[in-house]
Parts: structure tokens; C-alpha cells; sequence
């Protein structure tokens, strides 16, 4: 049978308009299901739900929907907002590429408030709707183009031809800001088989000691010593030289394979080198595949605090394998979970439930919770790139977690463990104690630490007055209402954040 490309939405994604564009480019025929409904219903949709009801147009639009799938030959089949809730059409879908077209809510509504559909006449029926369908389309998805414009299809599309030639399989998030679009693919078993396909074939791979030793073949790259402490410019310049003897060119790509030091570091030697190459990420600690692998954020750190000097600067893409976090060691796991609860805070909702609601930290984590993570850094990003303003959220925990790393000494606290014990004292600052307990008590029992005692409180102050989010005299803080309202910017009182800190370094 043959492997459609179905798009799948809510009202107003453009899935008919994207099914079209896409079919042509593609050279299949494109099908709209409720343009095929209406020839056989033989009236307008909205004249049918009038007339018999939604549940019989469902039975109708879900006879048709898996007739179109059935389809021998393959192509490009738009469904309407409502199909996935038929079981039977969930199921079908497996065997295809499905595309989730992802608009906003406010997008949706400001493009269907004034057509005819009947789904669309009470804008908080509508939005309860969105709410309620919006899981279908994420579980049902081995693709999710976000930010769903025409221009993010057009430059999506060559990552859906290749994902169409691929074997079934793969799940991949398209996300997009102003002036950039790329692809997160995640892909189980890629760095055993040696295969980084989403980099061009003649990359050059950087990566740590520790990830060599794991997959040989990674030795032809350039491999630094693993850790924060190398972190620095020093290694920058090591790497950059390694790559001018080897006559690298400007242009061609590096492929950044590790965690987030690796990450950070060539990204960093991406966006100066030659004044910028391009570069992929390849993420292997459980930090790197929730959090520091996508946004552009690179770097490295000065004795003088974390991160102190870097670029933004947008990978081609990143490519996620699940597996590798097998061979990571248990420490490093457990400093992962601190920005997978921070993530989890941030997003709310089904994310929060699932982190809040008893995982076994025994258990190889749920691969759904880091796809989950990714999507919600790449949605902050896409909004706010260069931290002017929503992306500060991302630092939530992160203001005191880096003051505390700094003064405890790089390498002698994960990143991870300083981030979990700056969420208690952010969680502090918040005021809302009930939360405060439940995140701490999720910390603990993903093996967190919660405090830091025995680091001198004057020196953390000193340090968080340095920090580089800081305006004029004061740095602001990132607060949380609850999970899912999470606002940057809020200035805190001097003895407020004495408070917070003491208790948790005495
Ligand atoms: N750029 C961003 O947006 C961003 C966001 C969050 C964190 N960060 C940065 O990320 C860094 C922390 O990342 P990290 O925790 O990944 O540190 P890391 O890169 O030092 O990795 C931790 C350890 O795990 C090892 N390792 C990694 N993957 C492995 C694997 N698959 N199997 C076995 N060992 C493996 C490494 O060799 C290292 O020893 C910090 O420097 C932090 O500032 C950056």
C-alpha cells in the first residue's frame, strides 16, 4: 500500500491550501476529505450538520477518510479538523507520514471567526475545541510543522520528501522564527549505525573523549577533553586551528555531537570561525536533547561567570537519538531531569501532568517526554530568539543555579544540580509554597539536590549582581505563577533574594 503524506489540524492550519502546494512539488495528486465529502453528501458541510447532526457527519467523514488512505497510489491527503477522533482513522494513519500543521489559536481564530463553519461560530466553544483536539493531533504526528505558514511548508518540504524516502519511523519537529526554519528529528539507533544523515556527508564531527570511546567511528572528527572545564576559549581555539589545518572552509558544516558542552562549544566555534559556518547538532546527554541542543545559544564560559562569552547561532538541524542516553551516566541523567522539570513547568499542561504525576526514575525516560521538552523550547524560541523578552522563562531556576555553579567551581556541580537548586530558591521567590514543595518533591525523587550547603551566601549575592541578564542595578527574576504561567522580568527586593538564597546554602 502506498505511504500518503497526510496533513492533518485544526480549522485554519491551511492544510487544503498545503496539500496542494505540497502535491505539486511532491508529484502526487492531492485529496481534500471534506471537498470529497461534500461531492458524496452532495451539499455543504454546514448545511449537513444542520441538517443531520455532527455524529452523522463523523460516521460519513470517517468512511471516506479511511477510503482515501486506502488509496493505492500515493498522496498528498488534506483530513479535516475533526477526523482523529475516529479510532479507526488514528489507526490507519500509522502507516503514513502525517503532518500536523500547528497554528496557534489565535491564528486559527482570526482566520475562520468569519467563515461559515459551523465548529467556528462561538469563539470560546472554538477554543475550547482547540484545547481539547490539539492532543489528537500531537500523538497522531511523525511530523510537526509549527508556526504553520506557507513559508515554513516551502522550507520544510525538502525534510518531508527525504522523511517520505526514509523508513517509517522517525518523528520530526519543524520550527521557525524570523529569519530561520529547521528541522529537530528524532531517530533511535543513528550514532550506533554511524548514520547522521540530517548533516551533509562531509561534516566534521566534534565531540568529548567520553562519546568517542562510545561510537570509534566519531575519531575521525576532532574530539575535545569531556566536562565544563572545557568549556573555554582556549578549546575554541583549539578547535578553530584544528579545523584551519584541515582547510575547512567556510561553508561547509560542522556536526556538534555530545552534550550540551559539546553543543555549546562548537556552536560557538560554528559561528565565529571564517565569521560563521554553518553547523548541526547532534545531542547525546539527556540536558542537550531537552533543552541546549536547539535555540542557537552558544558559547563558552570566563573565570569570571558561566556562558560569558558566545553568539546566537541556528544549527541546520538536530538530530536526537534516544538510545545514546543508555550509555550516559547515572549522574548525568539525573542532572538532565532538572531542565525536564523546568520544561515542564514551563509548558503546563499534559507535560506537567506526565513529569508531576510519578515517572519511574528507574525507567529509560518516556522518549514522548523528550520530543515534548524540544517542542516547547523551539515554541519559546521561535517567539523571543534573542531573549528580549518571553525566552527569558527558559532561565527559570537559572539565575541563582548559575551563581551557585560559579562559586561552587565548574565541574564540582552538574549544571543540572545547580538549575534544580535555583528552582527552589525561584519557586521561593514565586510564593507559591504548594508548587514549591510539589517540584521539590519531584526533584528529590529524581535524585536532585534541592540545596547547596555550605557555599558562602556573600559570594553567591556578589556573583547574581554580575549575572548577564542584569539591567542597571538589578537583575530580573523569572517567577511562576503555576505550571504553564511562567513570566520573566520581575525584580526582586534585596532581602527577599538574601532570604531565598540563605535557606538554601545553609
Ligand atoms: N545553549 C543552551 O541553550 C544551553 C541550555 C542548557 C544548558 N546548556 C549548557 O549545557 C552544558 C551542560 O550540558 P551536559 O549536562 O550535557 O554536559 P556535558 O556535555 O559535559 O555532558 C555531561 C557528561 O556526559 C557525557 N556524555 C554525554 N553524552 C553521553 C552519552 N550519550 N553517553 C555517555 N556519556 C555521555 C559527557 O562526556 C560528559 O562527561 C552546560 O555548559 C550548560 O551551560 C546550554
Amino acid at each position: 500500500m502506498a505511504r500518503h503524506l497526510v496533513l492533518t489540524g485544526f480549522m485554519g492550519a491551511g492544510k487544503s491550501s498545503s496539500a496542494t502546494r505540497l502535491a505539486k512539488a511532491l508529484g502526487r495528486e492531492s485529496a481534500d476529505a471534506d471537498r470529497l465529502i461534500e461531492d458524496r453528501i452532495g451539499m455543504p458541510i454546514p448545511e449537513f450538520f444542520d441538517q443531520h447532526g455532527e455524529a452523522e457527519f463523523r460516521a460519513r467523514e470517517e468512511a471516506v477518510v479511511l477510503e482515501l488512505l486506502a488509496r493505492d497510489a500515493p498522496q498528498v491527503i488534506a483530513l479535516g479538523g475533526g477526523a482523529l477522533g475516529s479510532k479507526k482513522t488514528r489507526r490507519a494513519l500509522k502507516k503514513h507520514l502525517t503532518v500536523y500543521l500547528e497554528v496557534a489559536a489565535d491564528d486559527a481564530w482570526a482566520r475562520v471567526r468569519k467563515s461559515n463553519r459551523p465548529l467556528a461560530r462561538d469563539e470560546e466553544a472554538f477554543r475550547a475545541l482547540y484545547a481539547e483536539r490539539a492532543p489528537a493531533y500531537e500523538d497522531s504526528a511523525d511530523a510537526i510543522v509549527a508556526n504553520s505558514g506557507s513559508s515554513a511548508m516551502r522550507e520544510a518540504l525538502p525534510l518531508l520528501r527525504e522523511l517520505l524516502a526514509r523508513p517509517a519511523g522517525p518523528r520530526m519537529i519543524w520550527a521557525s522564527g524570523k529569519t530561520w526554519g529547521y528541522p529537530s528529528v528524532f531517530e533511535p539507533g543513528v550514532l550506533e549505525a554511524g548514520d547522521l544523515w540530517l548533516a551533509r556527508r562531509d561534516a566534521v564531527t566534534v565531540t568529548d573523549e567520553h562519546i568517542a570511546k562510545l561510537y570509534p567511528w566519531l575519531d575521525e572528527g576532532i574530539v575535545i577533553p569531556p566536562g565544563e572545564t572545557s568549556k573555554t576559549l582556549e578549546q575554541v581555539e583549539r578547535v578553530c586551528s584544528a579545523l584551519a589545518e584541515q582547510e575547512f572552509a567556510r561553508g561547509r558544516q560542522l556536526a556538534a555531537v555530545g552534550g550540551g558542552v559539546v553543543g555549546d562549544l562548537a556552536g560557538f566555534c560554528a559561528a565565529i570561525y571564517q565569521r560563521g559556518t554553518p553547523f548541526v547538532q547532534v545531542p547525546t546527554s539527556l540536558v542537550a536533547q531537552v533543552d541546549s541542543a536547539y535555540g542557537g545559544k552558544t558559547g563558552v564560559d570566563l573565570p569570571a561567570a558561566k556562558n560569558y562569552a558566545g553568539a546566537y547561532h541556528q544549527p541546520d538541524g538536530v538530530l536526537v537519538d534516544t538510545n545514546a542516553l543508555s550509555g550516559l551516566p547515572k549522574a548525568e541523567l539525573v542532572s538532565g531531569w532538572a531542565e525536564v522539570i523546568k520544561t515542564a513547568l514551563i509548558a503546563g499542561d499534559r507535560l506537567w501532568k506526565k513529569v508531576s504525576g510519578g515517572v519511574d526514575f528507574k525507567q529509560p525516560i518516556d522518549p514522548w517526554i523528550i520530543f515534548e521538552c524540544a517542542r516547547t523550547k523551539l515554541k519559546v524560541v521561535a517567539a523571543d530568539e534573542r531573549d528580549q523578552n518571553v525566552r527569558q522563562i527558559l532561565n527559570l531556576g537559572h539565575t541563582i543555579g548559575h551563581a551557585i555553579e560559579t562559586v561552587a567551581g565548574y565541574g564540582n556541580l552538574r549544571h543540572g544540580e545547580a538549575v534544580s537548586i535555583g528552582m527552589a530558591g525561584a519557586l521561593r521567590l514565586s510564593g507559591n509554597d504548594e508548587l514549591r514543595a510539589e517540584v521539590i518533591d519531584v526533584c528529590k525523587q529524581a535524585g536532585l539536590p534541592v540545596k547547596a550547603k555550605g557555599i558562602p551566601l556573600d559570594t553567591v549575592l556578589d556573583v547574581i549582581r554580575l549575572d548577564k541578564k542584569r539591567v542597571g542595578e538589578s537583575v530580573p527574576f523569572v517567577l511562576v505563577n503555576e505550571p504553564g504561567d511562567v513570566t520573566p522580568g520581575h525584580s526582586i527586593a534585596a532581602d527577599d533574594l538574601e532570604a531565598a538564597v540563605k535557606e538554601l546554602v545553609r
